[in-house]
């Protein structure tokens, strides 16, 4: 038996708590790769190819990043996309005309509109323009109404892909404390929503803390779950979770690096504090971000199911 092999079982035997590391890019590949089957089948029988439209306003460096990432994976899979790319001046009223007009366009399956939007526009009316039946984000608010009641509706992308990835790594949630950082419409909320309501994933005590939660680390230190969505690199400390938890990290942040790209791309929580102590943990990259990615795709695929009665 080899030296480094001995060593390996004696980390094991000593350190049980290894981390599992959360593949999400892994996942998402192989996940894409069923839709991308699917999508050829449906073709072949004479459908049309699903589609998904996009509209970016303004000149936002991470939206136009996240909106060209949307267009290639809808690409990879077979989905026509069509990007509409406003410019930072559009009104309010020029963009709740063009909704309309996608709205009322029935070879189009999936309508999204990517935040945030310049301060002139009013982000609550514009998502609640979109028909929510095309509405694959899933922010409008009957379909968040949906959610809460446990009825069948859009996920939004990234509780959807965090739900998939708790089940496939087989997470235990049933009557574990999950506490949700952040309390955003899109992340933060919804998760929590999802965490505590019946089924697996689910079924969890779930605890919301946001910038006004006293004394943080008091919450975050009974919980088996912990999913942080604030922003912040490095947020989540190691002495903020305890032995065993699970982590779930939905922060992306560019920061500065000694590096050729110049940047490098950081969590909410501080991965090597938190890897040695966890039972599983979500790497950024490669670890959340693909799976949103996914679910995107996943609920432009339903939609347009729905539509063809497929
Ligand atoms: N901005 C950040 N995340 C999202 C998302 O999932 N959808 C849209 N439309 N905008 C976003």
């Amino acid at each position: 038996m080899s030296r480094s092999f001995i060593m390996v079982i004696l980390l094991h035997i000593f350190d049980p708590q290894m981390a599992t590391i959360i593949d999400g890019k892994g996942l998402a590949l192989s996940l894409r790769g069923k839709i991308k089957e699917e999508v050829s089948q449906y073709k072949n029988s004479g459908n049309r190819s699903p589609h998904l439209a996009a509209i970016l306003v303004g000149d936002d460096g991470a939206s136009k990043t996240y909106v060209n990432s949307k267009e290639r994976d809808c690409d990879f899979v077979g989905f026509d996309s069509t990007v509409h790319r406003l410019p930072s001046e559009t009104s309010e009223n020029d963009l709740l005309a063009l909704i309309e007009s996608i709205n009322l366009n029935d070879q189009i399956d999936g309508l999204i509109v990517q935040l945030p939007l310049p301060k002139h526009i009013d982000s609550a009316k514009v998502t609640d323009s979109i028909d929510p039946k095309i509405d694959v984000d899933g922010f409008h608010t009957i379909n968040v109404g949906r959610l809460t009641k446990n009825e069948d509706t859009y996920i939004s992308a990234t509780p959807f892909g965090i739900m998939i990835m708790l089940e496939e790594y087989g997470i235990e949630t049933k009557g574990k404390h999950c506490v949700v950082i952040g309390r955003s419409n899109i992340v933060g909320r919804p998760m929590s929503i999802l965490m505590s309501r019946g089924g697996y994933p689910g079924e969890s005590t779930v605890t919301i803390c946001h910038r006004h939660t006293q004394d943080l680390k008091s919450h975050t230190l009974m919980a088996d779950i912990v999913i942080v969505a604030v922003g912040k690199p490095h947020f989540l400390k190691g002495d903020m979770i305890k032995d065993g938890a699970a982590v779930v990290d939905v922060g992306i942040t560019r920061v500065d690096a000694d590096n050729a790209k110049g940047y490098e791309l950081r969590g909410d929580a501080h991965y090597d504090e938190l890897v040695d102590k966890c039972s599983a943990i979500t790497p950024v990259p490669g670890g959340v971000g693909p799976m949103t990615r996914y679910g995107l795709l996943y609920n432009t695929l339903k939609s347009y199911k729905r539509k063809l009665n497929l």
